[in-house]
Order: C-alpha cells, then sequence, then structure tokens
C-alpha cells in the first residue's frame, strides 16, 4: 500500500506541512476575495497577501518589492530568461549542462531569438568546469543561469563565486535554487546574484506556487500582461492562499545555518546530514553501488543519488529497482522526476560522461525530517530485497 511507504523522493516534491494547510484554509475561509477589491472583503484579502509577501522576503532576506510570486519554478526560470533578455539585441546566454529542461526550454526559446546559447560543461561529478570560467564569461556574454544544486545527482555549484565573477563582468547571473531552497535559508540581499527560483512544494509547501527574487533593474519585461498585478511584472489575479502556505513553508523550515556573504553552500543542513551520510555509507557498502555526482561535503544534504548494478554485476534497469523499491517500501526515484517516466539514457548521466551502460541505472533518494532515524536505518535491508527482485 504506498502509503505506507518511506518517502525517500523529497527532490521530486514533499508532503505539505499541517501548518500550511491550516493556513491555505485559513485564507479560503477568512481572505478569500480578489485582493484587487476596495470592499472589506477585497481589503482583508489584500491585507493577506501583503502579510504573506512581507513573510517570505523576511525568511529570504529580500525586500516584499524585490519578489515575485509566480506559479512555480518552471515559470520563475522563464521570467527570468526571458524577462531579462527582452528589449535588448541577442547576445550570449550561459547555461550549465545540467539544468533542468525548464532552463532548457526558455535557452531554446532565446536561441530561436538570435541569441547565442552556450553549455557550461560539467566533470564526472557534476561541478561546473570552473578551469573554463574566464573563457566562458567572455564577451558578448550578458546572461547566465546556473542550477545551484543539482536535482538528480546532488551536486552544489559555487555560486557566490560564479556570481562574483559576473559581476565583476556586469553579466547577470540568475541561479535556480529550487532544490537548495529546502535545506538553506539564503540571505538574499548578501548574495551575489541578481536572480533566484524556487518552488514552494519542494519545501513543503503547496503545489502551484514559487517565487522569483529579482534585483530592480534587471527584468525589462513580464511573461504576460493582463491586470497590471505584481507591480505589472506578474498579472493574474493574486493566488492568495498559496502564497500564504509558501509563507508558513518557508518560516518553518528547520533554522538552517543561513548562507550569507561568502559562506559555501555545502552542508548546511546540521539535523539531516548525518543520517543521510550514514545510509549513503550504508548503501555504499555494497558491491555494484556507486555514487553519482560531488562527494558528501558538496552535495546537497539531504541527497543520495547512486549506479547501481545488480547481484551479479550486470546493468540494472533503474526505473525496475524504483518499482521494486516501491514493492518493498520505499519510495524513491530512477532520476529527476520529469524524465523519470521515459525509458532512455539520463541526459545528466550523460553530461557527466558516465559508461554508457550505466546511464539507465540511477537511483536517487532524497530524504526529509518525516523520516524517522528507524526508518532509516530499515532501508539498506529493503534496497538488498529490492535489488535481488529485479530481473
Ligand atoms: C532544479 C529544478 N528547477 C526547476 C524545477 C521546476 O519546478 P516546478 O515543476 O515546480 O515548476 C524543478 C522541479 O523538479 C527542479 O528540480
Amino acid at each position: 500500500m504506498a502509503l505506507a511507504e518511506l518517502y525517500c523522493d523529497a527532490s521530486a516534491t514533499t508532503p505539505p506541512l499541517p501548518a500550511v494547510l491550516e493556513a491555505m484554509q485559513a485564507v479560503y475561509r477568512e481572505a478569500w476575495a480578489n485582493p484587487s477589491s476596495l470592499h472589506g472583503h477585497g481589503l482583508a484579502a489584500a491585507e493577506m497577501l501583503e502579510r504573506s509577501r512581507q513573510r517570505i522576503g523576511n525568511a529570504l532576506g529580500a525586500a516584499a518589492d524585490q519578489l515575485i510570486v509566480t506559479s512555480g519554478a518552471t515559470e520563475s526560470v522563464h521570467l527570468a530568461l526571458l524577462g531579462t533578455a527582452a528589449r535588448t539585441s541577442p547576445a550570449r546566454l550561459v547555461i550549465g549542462a545540467l539544468e533542468h529542461p525548464a532552463v532548457f526550454a526558455a535557452a531554446d526559446a532565446l536561441r530561436s531569438q538570435g541569441w547565442d546559447v552556450q553549455i557550461w560543461p560539467v566533470g564526472p561529478d557534476g561541478h561546473l568546469r570552473m578551469d573554463l570560467l574566464d573563457a566562458i564569461l567572455e564577451p558578448p556574454t550578458r546572461l547566465v543561469s546556473l542550477n545551484w544544486g543539482q536535482s538528480e545527482v546532488g551536486t552544489l555549484q559555487p555560486m557566490l563565486e560564479i556570481g562574483d565573477a559576473c559581476r565583476r563582468r556586469g553579466i547577470v547571473c540568475h541561479t535556480d535554487a529550487t532544490q537548495l531552497l529546502s535545506q538553506a535559508r539564503l540571505d538574499w540581499n548578501a548574495l551575489p546574484l541578481d536572480l533566484l527560483s524556487g518552488s514552494a512544494h519542494k519545501f513543503q509547501g503547496p503545489r502551484g506556487v514559487g517565487l522569483l527574487l529579482f534585483r530592480h533593474g534587471v527584468l525589462q519585461q513580464p511573461l504576460f500582461g493582463g491586470g497590471g498585478q505584481q507591480q505589472g511584472w506578474r498579472s493574474g489575479t493574486e493566488a492568495t492562499a498559496l502564497t500564504a502556505g509558501m509563507a508558513e513553508a518557508l518560516d518553518a523550515l528547520p533554522l538552517h545555518r543561513p548562507i550569507t556573504g561568502r559562506e559555501a553552500p555545502a552542508g548546511v543542513t546540521p539535523d539531516l546530514r548525518p543520517s543521510r551520510d550514514r545510509l549513503l555509507e550504508q548503501l555504499l557498502d555494497r558491491e555494484g553501488v556507486q555514487l553519482t555526482g560531488a562527494g558528501v561535503d558538496h552535495r546537497l544534504p539531504h541527497h543520495i543519488s547512486l549506479v547501481v548494478k545488480d547481484v551479479s554485476g550486470g546493468p540494472i534497469s533503474g526505473r525496475e529497482l524504483v518499482r521494486q523499491l516501491a514493492r518493498h517500501g520505499v519510495a524513491a526515484s530512477s532520476g529527476s522526476a520529469c524524465s523519470s517516466g521515459r525509458s532512455q539514457d539520463s541526459p545528466v548521466l550523460t553530461a557527466m560522461d558516465l559508461p554508457v551502460s550505466l546511464r539507465r541505472s540511477g537511483l536517487r533518494l532524497s530524504l526529509g525530517p518525516w523520516l524517522s532515524a528507524d526508518e532509516l536505518e530499515s532501508i539498506p535491508e529493503r534496497f538488498d530485497a529490492a535489488r535481488a527482485a529485479c530481473t
């Protein structure tokens, strides 16, 4: 029965917190009106919306007028890239080799407008090739968009160093922090970045709402027009309940060490990291199990990614292993949620140049505070049983 599964798929999405559901229900009960209306119902909704925006800004070290509430990171990424590139002559956009498909899609749209899109290659552990930094940021590079924490292999990128390098060259730098946000309190005003995208459902908020933080003067144009809400940056009647749910989820994040200034972003969640490290160690002790992505100090602190061979050393199907794990009570994923429905070589493992025979053998376990120590202890045994059942 699916509900008895140990949920180890936090990178796909996370269970909404009870406090988030309560906050949203309260809005639907008491502040359900259109926040643009001038009557009492509307004013109550506007007040609630403003309070939620302030809470989100406070949680991230940003002013409320540096925040655009969107439908999720897919929209945020498109607004960041297309909104920055609008009304300027085409130049060069740099994106990482391991970006989410939303970034590739937005880059394709810019390519069709005449932009030169350059892919920044990664090394075997998924880190951007920093030896290429100077060459890659040379003119006519005007816009850079990079994943801070990679969803399939967990690798963290040195976004502070890259942001600084962009700043020195007058290049606009966007980071897709969708995976990182569940693990780190960011201090937006101390970051050398111009745009930052996220999605509430990755940090136990509701699905269908996300955020874009932006520096004034960077965005040139919204994605679409309409009623001019959110200072014209995102038309459409505001999702007051979803915004309140996102604010609640951000406030409820356990107080992680904030990322400020030049601090390296590795290991920011002291509470999940020891359990993750222990589980990873137990799994890596098994023959035919290999880590993908960066080592423990340079990967998302709740994230494990592996390639797994079968008991006789042959390649295993990651999808089959995930199905067997579900039968043994573990909800996991074979890669990113977006690609795990299809049987194909993982584009991420391909870009990292893993052997062809292993590119369909990925397994991802991404943990959350809902898992107890005893539950985590039971995973290696369940893993063995699931692997043995793979044909
Ligand atoms: C790194 C990253 N960027 C963007 C997204 C897209 O988020 P959403 O589906 O909420 O729009 C995801 C979702 O998996 C992600 O992991």
